[in-house]
This record gives structure tokens, sequence and C-alpha cells, in this order.
């Protein structure tokens, strides 16, 4: 079977273009959205995570602000910034960038923001819409792989769909949109019972766990369409030669920079044998952003349009 390789960067551009026409519609009501990014500390992948966003946010005529606040910042110091936030009319969407450092309630904070700024959906309101298929704001990187599939042309009405991953961000929203879209869903997790046969299951092959190149052929199904979440990092070369091979470029690229990315399926077992995969980088990374804008410029129709 001949593999598609699915190219993240385009589908994020036609999200891109559709927020640009947005952007064009709220402009005639004289409406520009603006997003919030708070991040506190100073993980350099949280940094480079925000900035990527901002920019994008610049990119397409949105307006953004960054608020950096110090590692040692208590939950009161930033329930007060998201107050500030919550009242501000043009911010239309906060995102509190996760992980928070320990001290820091993350519960009180993700219920403090308000609802309808909510760009996450990680308020229990918005969670509660997604569970029961209410239109609203869902995480940005399940609601961009919908989008994804949905531009692929991949069928969803009846089929399997294996979600491996129960986190909030990814894997139990991923279930619920692909329910909503009638799909079966199967979510599954590291301590799943026989893994391996539980994923052949799969017409769609959702791999959201964090543990490298995890999907091996064995996992895969004869015709499946394959979505890798996972960015990990690989920093040897014998790691390396034994995912990409020995003459792949990746391993001139671990001694260049010290590490190359991985996805949570291994990156050549599924040629041949699936139908579609998303690779690692520039698959599933470039959604998670353009989607961001888009639930932006959805959370400033919802209430100021
Ligand atoms: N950290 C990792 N992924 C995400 C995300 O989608 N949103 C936020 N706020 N933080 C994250």
């Amino acid at each position: 079977m001949e593999t598609r390789i699915i190219d993240g960067r385009k589908v994020a551009e036609q999200i891109k273009a559709e927020v640009t026409e947005e952007l064009q519609e709220l402009s005639k009501k004289n409406l520009v959205p603006g997003l919030a990014a708070v991040l506190v500390g100073d993980d350099p992948a949280s940094q480079l995570y925000v900035r990527n966003k901002t920019r994008t946010c610049k990119e397409l005529g949105m307006h953004s602000e960054t608020i950096e606040l110090p590692g040692e910042t208590t939950t009161e110091e930033l329930l007060q910034v998201i107050d500030r936030l919550n009242q501000a009319d043009d911010i239309d969407a906060i995102l509190v960038q996760l992980p928070l450092p320990d001290q820091i309630e993350e519960d009180r904070i993700l219920l403090a923001v308000r609802p309808d700024k909510d760009v996450d959906g990680f308020h229990p309101l918005n969670v509660r819409n997604l569970v029961s298929g209410k239109v609203g704001l869902a995480p940005c990187t399940p609601m961009g792989i919908m989008y994804l599939l949905k531009s692929e042309g991949i069928a969803l009405k009846g089929a399997e769909a294996v979600v491996v991953g129960r986190s909030d961000i990814v894997g139990k929203p991923m279930a619920f949109l692909l329910l909503h879209q009638h799909a079966t869903i199967t979510l599954c997790h590291s301590r799943t019972r026989d893994l391996p046969a539980v994923c052949r299951r799969a017409d769609i092959l959702v791999a959201a766990v964090g543990q490298p190149a995890l999907i091996t052929r064995d996992y895969l199904k004869e015709g499946v369409v394959i979505i890798d979440v996972g960015q990990n990092l690989v920093r040897t070369e014998e790691e390396g030669i034994r995912l990409f091979g020995k003459d792949s470029e990746r391993i001139s690229k671990i001694k260049k920079k010290g590490y190359t990315l991985v996805g949570d399926v291994h990156p050549r077992d599924p040629i041949g044998v699936a139908q579609a995969v998303t690779p690692v980088p520039f698959g599933v990374g470039p959604l998670t952003i353009a989607h961001l804008m888009k639930n932006t410029a959805t959370a400033c129709r919802l209430r100021r349009g």
C-alpha cells in the first residue's frame, strides 16, 4: 500500500486562511481579536511555544499580549493577572501556558479564567459543552486534528477510532470530538492490556502518550490512518540509528543540534502499511497554533461579534 505523508504545515495554512477571512468579517464591525498568553517561569520549551503563538497572532494581524511572570509567582498573584485579563475588553482569549510551577494551584487558575475567554477549553463549563457536543471552545490540538481529518476526507461515521493516551489536553477531548462525528471510540493508555491488539482494531489511530516510537508495525492494521501527537527528543546517535536508519539526515541533525524529534509512532514502520500518517515534526504541531488562532477569532465573534 502506498502511504500518504500528511503535511501539517499545509493544513495549518488552510486554517489560517479561514481565520484571515473571519478577521476581515470582524473588522467590518471594528473588531480585532486579542490573545493574552500568560507564561510563569522560564521553561525554554514553554517560552518557545508562547513566542510562536504570539508571533502567529501578529502574522495574521491579531492583537496579542504576553504576560511573563517570575517562577515564584503565587496563586493569588496569578489570579490577579487573570482578573485583569477577564475584564480587559480588547482581550478575547486567555491562554495560561501549562505546566505551571508546583506552588500554583492549577485548578483554581483554570477555574478563574472567564469561560468565554478560555481559548484552551479547560474551564469545567467548556469541558461540559465538549462532552455534550455543544459548540464552544475546545482544546486546540484535538480541534486541529479534527480539521485535518475532515480536510483529508477521512470518513469517521461508524469508523473504529483508537486514541492512545488519556490526558485532559489531548486524549480525552480527542475521544469526545471523534464520538460526536459518529466514530466508535476506544480510549486506551500505557496500562491497557494487550495494547497492540487494541490498536490493530483502529481505522483511525491517534497516538498521544509521550512514549518515543511506542507504536510499531505490530500495532497497525493495513490501511489505518495514523495521527501522531508525540513530540519526543532523541539525543543519542545510537537511538537515532535504531529509529531512523544509519543513512538518515536525522543522524546529522543529532550531531549538529544535539537532538531530533520522534513521535509516539515509529517513524518507518507505517510506511507501506498505513493509508496515511502525520510525520513528526511538521504533522500535528503546526495545527495546534493554527487552531489557537481560530479559537481566538471564535471567542471574539461569540463574545463581541
Ligand atoms: N502546554 C502544552 N500544551 C498546551 C496547550 O495546548 N495549552 C496550554 N495552555 N498549555 C499547554
